[in-house]
């Protein structure tokens, strides 16, 4: 998709298709009240071409909710599609990120290639955030999972361009639309260039094939990469990756990133992100049911996660050091493979913190097995604030359905920052409970810790287990478990992979 941003007057902008947003203005309730229509734009042509349908009543501007005029009388477009946002007390730069998607993804299945989206009037909404907004929402809904369809059509639109109010080019609000649109552009290409990793089938993304592709993707961008596999596990004593790994033919892969700002105080914080990167969660011995196993190829989106947002931050450039690890492992039974009641050791942390001993309960609870290692191998590197991205329990799902991810924090500072990033990203995450009574779920009778601390409070307990190995270094662990696939399309992104986590960690990092 190609993305042009413009200022020039939206009812001489000649093309197949002009998008408009609308708010619901009406703020009395009760039967006799009607909805009230506004459209966002001051261009007179727009609104006097809207005015008979939108005096009828039919359209409520509901969120994402879209009405088609075709040759609207007076502007060169040859078709007008109004967009809703909901009520306009509630309509925020995210309700913009959602109708631009909505926008394209009404596009697409009409064979239109082409689409003007209209950027909301400042005096509705703040032009910046929306500039962004918009680009990254209509970016992500050109995306369909339908990557290995033989028959697979090329319906993606191909040229998207933001039309910002002519008055604005001017004032300060046209650089703040500028920087927005440029980021907007960078967020969404990485945030869909983890969809498409998340999309691929274990058959073609094995730990030692998601090494690469990173690798491909820190040399295009500029970041420093390593890619380690088996014998660096070893050297580094990384018992506990290790274990995951040893049933599986692929060999593992110990993925590690390294952004550096051109100027940097060595007193400065250096934030570690670590991802899950599980090519195929078959539960190992501890095997899965056969339903619903394939969907197990996703259970790398948390390393995908990170290196999307690795992606974003070496080209946003924010002043901040960031090491990124993802450790990547099929989790397989075989003859070779780590069987429930193994006793395991975690890498070591120094000298003085030497590996802690894991009682293996269940080998389907391999994510915090490698991540373990991935944590204690940032804080080797010099990680002084961690974040981790995980598909972690099925247990977060039980508790928070499919439209917030979990969020834990041993840091209230680390974590009000964190949600100081949500409000940019429009991510939604919820912060569950740590505490010493889900640690005492997982102690073991015969080693420090075990993997499982049973049904209850089973994504509480897997945070505990990651706790284990950050103690008080500021941290914050995202299991994304129920939303890194989604099941249904929605009217602004297709189903399948989300992305979810890259927009949050990113704008995390560049608070620092
Ligand atoms: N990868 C799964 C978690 C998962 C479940 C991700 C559903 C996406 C969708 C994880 O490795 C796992 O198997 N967790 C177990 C833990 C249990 C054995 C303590 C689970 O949640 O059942
Ligand atoms: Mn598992
Ligand atoms: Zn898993």
């Amino acid at each position: 998709m190609k993305t042009e941003l413009s200022f020039a007057p939206l009812a001489g902008i000649e093309t197949e298709l002009l998008a408009v947003t609308a708010v619901d203005s009406q703020t009395a309730k009760g039967p006799d009240f009607k909805p009230q229509p506004v459209l966002l734009t001051a261009d007179e042509a727009v609104i006097s071409a809207a005015a008979a349908v939108l005096a009828s009543g039919e359209f409520k501007a509901g969120v994402n909710e879209t009405l088609l005029l075709h040759a609207p009388a007076g502007l060169a477009a040859r078709r007008l599609l109004i967009v809703g946002l909901g009520k306009q007390a509630k309509a925020t730069a995210s309700s913009v990120r959602s109708a631009a998607g909505t926008a394209v993804r009404y596009t697409k299945p009409r064979g239109i290639r082409e689409l003007v989206f209209a950027l909301p009037e400042a005096e509705f909404l703040p032009p910046g955030p929306c500039s962004r907004a918009s680009v990254e929402g209509a970016i992500l809904a050109d995306y369909d999972p339908d990557t290995y369809r033989s028959d697979r059509k090329d319906l993606s639109v191909h040229s998207f361009l933001l039309a910002a109010p002519k008055a604005a080019k001017a004032a300060s609000a046209g650089s703040e639309i500028q920087a927005g649109f440029g980021e907007g552009v960078i967020v969404g290409e990485s945030q869909n260039f983890t969809r498409v990793l998340v999309n691929e089938p274990g058959n073609k993304l094995t730990p030692t094939i998601l090494g690469q592709r990173a690798a491909e993707m820190a040399e295009q961008v500029g970041l420093d990469w390593q890619i380690h596999s088996t014998e660096k596990l070893h050297e580094l004593k990384m018992g506990a990756f290790w274990a995951v790994s040893q049933g599986s033919e692929e060999p593992p892969a110990l993925i590690v990133l390294k952004y550096e700002p051109a100027t940097v105080d060595p007193a400065a914080p250096v934030l570690g992100l670590v991802g899950k990167g599980i090519t195929f969660d078959t539960g190992g011995i501890s095997i899965k049911p056969g339903d619903n196993m394939e969907k197990m190829k996703y259970d790398m989106a948390g390393g995908a996660a990170m290196l999307g947002a690795m992606r974003a931050i070496a080209l946003l450039k924010p002043k901040v050091r960031v090491i990124c690890i993802v450790c990547a492992a099929e989790n397989m039974p075989d003859g070779k493979a780590y069987k429930p009641g193994d006793v395991i050791t975690a890498m070591p942390l120094s000298a003085d913190r030497p590996g802690h001993t894991i009682d293996v309960i269940n080998t389907d609870a391999e994510g915090r097995l490698v991540l373990a290692d991935g944590l204690t191998y940032a804080q080797q590197l010099g990680a002084t604030h961690l974040i981790d991205a995980a598909t972690l329990t099925g247990a977060i799902g039980v508790a928070l359905g499919t439209y917030n991810a979990g969020a834990f924090s041993n840091d209230d500072e680390i974590f009000s920052k964190f949600q100081a990033a949500l409000a940019v990203s429009g991510e939604k995450f919820w912060r569950m409970p740590l505490g010493q009574e889900y640690a005492d779920q997982i102690k073991s009778d015969i080693a420090d810790i075990k993997n499982t601390g049973g049904r209850a409070g089973g994504a509480s307990t897997a945070a505990e287990f990651l706790h284990t190995f950050t103690e008080d270094v500021p941290w914050i662990h995202l299991d994304i478990a129920a939303l890194a696939w989604i099941e249904d399309s929605r009217p602004f992104i297709a189903k399948g992979p989300s992305g979810v986590g890259v927009r949050s960690i990113l704008e995390w990092v560049r608070s620092y």
